[in-house]
């Protein structure tokens, strides 16, 4: 897991842990922070060299390899992915829709559907919260299903219970995280952590 140590990204983190910090304001950071998250879960992307004339000769540059294709986990995935789309307007989005049974902390997937062809293509699924792992492991299974093979997984703050459960089930998929936390409560929340990002980010508490 690779935890993305920047400035501006652990300032905007402490104002999104803020338990006062409002709905529009945590939708706001976590833009920010998508955004800012973008260079470095990007870094290794391939590129393949590219010939362009310029207005004065032919040169060469250097193109991305494959389409890029991200995947926001709903629900809080949505608040990561304009930040994305910002700075990757070319990719494409594929929603699935993922929610945690609060008894058994359980994935139950609604929305499977992802429409594309994920097979010569680079994936990276967007969900701020990785807690026990169990919707990120099940999303990136879903994927893998459809023919997803170079995916990325990119989230604010993990869990170290979720980060080991999701390497021994996905080895081949790297995690990008703002912040490791210390641990899950008997409730299945990551703390310190901020709450519940879903109801947060849709003010739906
Ligand atoms: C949250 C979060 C992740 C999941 C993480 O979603 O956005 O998808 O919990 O928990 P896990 O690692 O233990 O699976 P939630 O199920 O609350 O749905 P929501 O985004 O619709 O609020
Ligand atoms: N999902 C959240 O939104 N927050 C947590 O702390 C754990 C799972």
């Amino acid at each position: 897991m690779t935890v993305l140590d920047h400035p501006l990204i652990a300032d905007r983190v402490t104002r999104l842990r803020d338990k006062d910090c409002s709905c529009e304001q945590f939708r706001l950071l976590l833009h920010n922070i998508a955004y800012l998250m973008v260079p470095q879960v990007t870094a290794q992307l391939d590129t393949i060299p590219t010939p362009v004339q310029t207005p004065l000769e032919d040169t060469e540059g250097r193109r991305l390899a494959r389409p890029l294709i991200i995947v926001p986990v709903l629900r809080a995935g949505l608040s990561l992915a304009e930040g994305f789309l910002e700075l990757i307007p070319e990719a494409i989005v594929a929603h699935i829709g993922l929610r945690r049974n609060h008894e058994t902390l359980e994935p139950e997937v609604y929305y499977p559907n992802a429409p594309v062809d994920f097979s010569d293509s680079d994936t990276i699924v967007l969900d701020p919260m990785l807690a026990t792992g169990g919707s990120a492991i099940e999303t990136v299974r879903l994927l893998k299903e459809q023919g997803a093979s170079r995916l990325r997984f990119a989230c604010v703050i993990a869990a170290p219970e979720g980060g080991e459960a999701f390497r021994s089930a996905h080895p081949d998929v790297p995690v990008y995280t703002a912040a490791l936390d210390r641990c899950l409560n008997e409730q299945g929340y990551i703390c310190p952590g901020l709450g519940d990002a879903g109801d947060r980010s849709f003010g739906t508490i």
